[in-house]
């Protein structure tokens, strides 16, 4: 069963929709079950100054995609990238066992949105 916190952040996800003018953007696909997600950052002084996303997806994607925007917010980058699936869990309270892999989505797209801003930034 999913804990009170899964609950919470799932019927009251934060941090819903997209930054504008967005530095950096992560998307990523569930190859277990299809689910999407797109996390798009606003960087200020080399930390998250707003984070976004966008889940099309279960219960548990919503509830991990909500908790990791709220666990990134005002972290410096590499702080941000250390964030693990296992630790967005945890945050959560844990996951039934047949529903970890839906937290794969949001650290992967948190660190997608990164290597995207730090990949623009090279380039410019
Ligand atoms: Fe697809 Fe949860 S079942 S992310």
């Amino acid at each position: 069963m999913y804990t009170d916190k899964v609950m919470d952040h799932f019927r009251k996800p934060r941090n819903v929709g997209e930054v504008e003018n967005a530095d950096g953007v992560g998307e990523v696909g569930n190859p277990t079950c299809g689910d999407m997600m797109k996390i798009t950052i606003k960087v200020e002084g080399g930390r998250i100054a707003d984070i976004k996303f966008k889940t099309l997806g279960c219960g548990a994607a919503i509830a991990t995609s909500s908790i990791t925007t709220e666990l990134a917010m005002g972290k410096t980058l590499d702080e941000a990238l250390a964030i693990t699936r296992d630790q967005v869990a945890k945050e959560l309270g844990g996951l039934p066992a047949n529903k970890m892999h839906c937290s794969n989505l949001a650290a992967d797209g948190l660190h997608k949105a990164i290597e995207d801003y730090r990949s623009k930034k090279k380039g410019t």
